[in-house]
């Protein structure tokens, strides 16, 4: 932004915060917030002004230095309140379990500061494992692209100086055709992103790329906040309604698809965003590969399959009644787009099945979705 390179959370020494970008203001204003207490942070968790699997555990981690800050005695207190914000991403007890861990035997003089040294790690790996998720699918994305092309290696070209963008405008042939849903970006994680990652990395690399953008009903992370990432990035991509996604796949305007993922199987199932099952469905039926990217974090080993249930967060129904936006004026406003009579079901995620994933793109690399690669992945 304006020349400066943001993460989605991080502490300023100096004032001895943590801030982050409140996500619930994009895209017509990039905002700052400070979380300053643990009850802050759960709001920010709850209210989605911080969002994304990886992102809020570790918004949850920082939540605990909050909350230590405030009182050394209050951990158990804290991983509990912070637990309970959201139920379906498995990073967020991942990052939880792992800081009280850290801190379980931390005498009450030094437990904040270790807190908060422990978040700071933790968000440093974040941002290198979705570094490494992008530096391996972009070599799935490139032999895709030569495998389309046939033409061999494509131009590669220096990218955007944050390393992020600018597809070379002399590379060859068609651009490679990236569908997408939801917001797997650097506004999902710390830094980089998940599915994104994957994007930016190839798009540095010189493979030209377009990018469809599901709009991600009802909060539209997609039309909001992976619209938002792509144009700071200079990427080619076009918005299309959830619904829109049948049918670009089944004209063949869509070579691979790549999206996060809240909590994945022992056996490889993938839970996501609302709306990524039937998308793997649709290309499945047209031969697209489906591609979930995420850090091992995201893996959760004591989910042996889909056949054993999960919680599904459903959320307000006011997300789907209620429309946002900026009226002609340029004043924002809320409008009702329905009235409140008919009862609403608000499901934010689904479960696709392992049989329709071609494959996970982790930090160590690309593999199967099926429950022998992935234990061999958190092995190695
Ligand atoms: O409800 P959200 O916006 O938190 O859901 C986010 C997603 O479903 C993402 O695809 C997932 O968390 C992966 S983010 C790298």
């Amino acid at each position: 932004m304006e020349g400066r390179e943001y993460r989605s959370i991080w502490y300023e020494p100096a004032s001895d915060q943590v801030r982050i970008i409140d996500q619930t203001r994009l895209p017509h204003h990039f905002e700052i917030r400070t979380l300053a207490t643990l009850t802050e942070a759960c709001e920010a968790i709850r209210a989605m002004r911080v969002r994304g699997a990886p992102l809020i555990g570790i918004t949850a981690a920082f939540g605990v230095y909050l909350a230590l800050r405030e009182n050394p005695a209050g951990l158990r207190e804290a991983v509990s309140q912070l637990q309970a914000t959201r139920p379906t991403a498995v990073n967020l007890r991942w990052a939880l379990d792992r800081t009280a861990r850290a801190l379980a035997r931390e005498p009450p003089d030094s437990i904040a500061a270790r807190a908060l040294q422990f978040a700071i790690e933790l968000a440093d790996t974040d941002s290198a494992c979705c570094e490494a998720i992008g530096e391996h699918g972009s070599l799935l994305l490139e032999r895709l692209w030569r495998a389309k092309t046939n033409k061999g290696h494509p131009s590669v070209n220096e990218g955007h100086p944050s390393g992020r963008g600018h597809p070379s405008t002399e590379s060859p042939g068609h651009p490679l055709q990236v569908l997408t849903h939801c917001n797997a970006g650097a506004l999902a994680t710390v830094d980089w992103g998940t599915a994104l990652a994957v994007i930016f990395k190839a798009a540095a690399k010189g493979i030209p790329l377009h990018v469809w953008v599901d709009e991600t009903r009802p909060r539209n992370q997609g039309a909001a906040l992976t619209c938002w990432e792509l144009r700071q990035a200079g990427i080619e991509h076009s918005l299309i309604v959830d619904s829109a996604a049948g049918h670009v796949l089944s004209r063949g305007m869509v070579d691979v698809c790549i999206t996060g993922s809240d909590r994945v199987s022992a056996a490889g199932d993938v839970c996501n965003k609302i709306g990524t099952y039937p998308l793997a469905l649709a290309a499945s039926d047209n031969q697209v590969p489906f591609y979930a990217a995420l850090p091992v974090s995201t893996i959760d080993f004591d989910w042996p399959s889909m056949e054993s249930p999960i919680p599904i967060e459903e959320r307000g129904a006011g997300e789907v009644s209620m429309a946002s936006g900026i009226v002609a004026e340029g004043e924002e406003a809320e409008v009702r787009q329905y009235p409140e009579s008919s009862p609403i079901r608000n499901f934010a995620f689904d479960i696709t099945p392992a049989r329709l994933v071609s494959g996970i793109i982790t930090e160590h690399g690309v593999c199967k979705a099926n429950r022998e690669s992935l234990a061999e992945l958190a092995g190695g």
